[in-house]
C-alpha cells in the first residue's frame, strides 16, 4: 500500500461486529483505513474484515504476528487472501521471520491477484521501558533497541514500522525514506489524552515524518465521529 492521500487510520477498538460496521459506514468517506485489532478480530472473526472490505475501505489487520517463520508466513498468506492492505508483525521475531513474512506477502499477492499488503514491523512496545527490557534479558536503552530492530526490519525488506510519535524524528534520521511510519498516540490539540502519555497532534506527527496516523478514541468516542474525523483531516 503506497503513501496515503488521507493518512487517518481509525482504530476500531470495539467488541462487536455491528458496532464496528456502524462506525465504518459513518467514517469511510472521511478516513484512509480502518484498524482491526485483537479485540475485534477475536470477537468478530475474519467476517469483520470481509464486511469492511465490501464497503471498499482499506483494512489494517493489527494482530502483531510473532512466531516461527513458517507459521508467520502462513498467517500472512491467509491475511492476503482476506485482502487486507496493512498488517503487523513483531520485529523481535527476528530477521528470518520478517523475511518469510515479506516473501509470503509478495508470493501470495501474485498467486491470488489480491493487493500486496504493507507489512509493518512493531519494535519495542510503548508499554515497556528500559527496566522491563532488562528483565527479559535485553540490556539496552529502549531508544537503542528500537533503532536496532528498525534497521533489522529495513534489512528484511519490510515496507513500514509502527512507532510512537516521539520516535518518528530519530527513525527518519537513518531509515530509508520509502519506509512508511504508522503512528498511534495521536491527539488533536483540543482532545483529552486518555491513557496516552506521549502524544503529538496529527499535524505535528505528519510534520515529524509520520506516513499514517492511528486514531481511536478521539474519533470513535466523539459525539459525532464523522465530524471529528473531518475536523482532524481539515487540520492537516
Ligand atoms: O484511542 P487511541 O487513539 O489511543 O487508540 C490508539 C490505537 O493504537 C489503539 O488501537 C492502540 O492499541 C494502538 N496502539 C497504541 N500505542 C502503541 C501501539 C498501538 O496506542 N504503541
Amino acid at each position: 500500500m503506497t503513501s496515503p492521500r488521507n493518512p487517518i487510520i481509525v482504530a476500531l477498538d470495539v467488541p462487536h461486529l455491528e458496532t464496528a460496521l456502524g462506525l465504518v459506514q459513518q467514517l469511510a468517506p472521511a478516513v484512509g483505513a480502518f484498524k482491526v485489532g485483537k479485540e475485534l478480530f477475536v470477537a468478530a472473526g475474519p467476517e469483520i474484515v470481509r464486511r469492511i472490505r465490501e464497503t471498499g475501505a482499506a483494512v489494517f489487520l493489527d494482530l502483531k504476528f510473532h512466531d516461527i517463520p513458517n507459521t508467520v508466513a502462513k498467517a500472512v498468506e491467509a491475511a492476503v487472501r482476506l485482502d487486507v492492505q496493512m498488517l503487523t508483525i513483531h520485529t523481535s521475531g527476528g530477521l528470518a521471520m520478517m523475511q518469510s513474512a515479506q516473501q509470503s506477502a509478495e508470493a501470495a499477492a501474485l498467486r491470488t491477484g489480491k493487493s500486496q499488503p504493507l507489512i509493518l514491523g512493531v519494535t519495542v512496545l510503548t508499554s515497556l521501558n528500559t527496566n522491563d527490557l532488562a528483565e527479559v534479558g535485553i540490556p539496552h536503552d529502549v531508544g537503542d533497541q528500537v533503532e536496532r530492530l528498525a534497521n533489522l526490519a529495513a534489512l528484511a525488506g519490510l515496507g513500514g514500522l509502527v512507532c510512537s510519535p516521539l520516535e518518528i524524528t530519530r527513525l527518519r534520521e537513518f531509515l530509508p525514506s520509502k519506509i512508511q511510519l504508522v503512528t498511534p498516540g495521536i491527539r488533536p490539540a483540543d482532545s483529552v489524552a486518555d491513557d496516552q502519555k506521549r502524544t503529538l497532534t496529527p499535524k505535528e506527527a505528519l510534520a515529524a515524518g509520520a506516513s499514517w496516523l492511528v486514531i481511536g478514541r478521539p474519533i470513535c468516542a466523539a459525539p459525532n465521529p464523522r465530524a471529528a474525523a473531518e475536523a482532524i483531516l481539515a487540520s492537516l
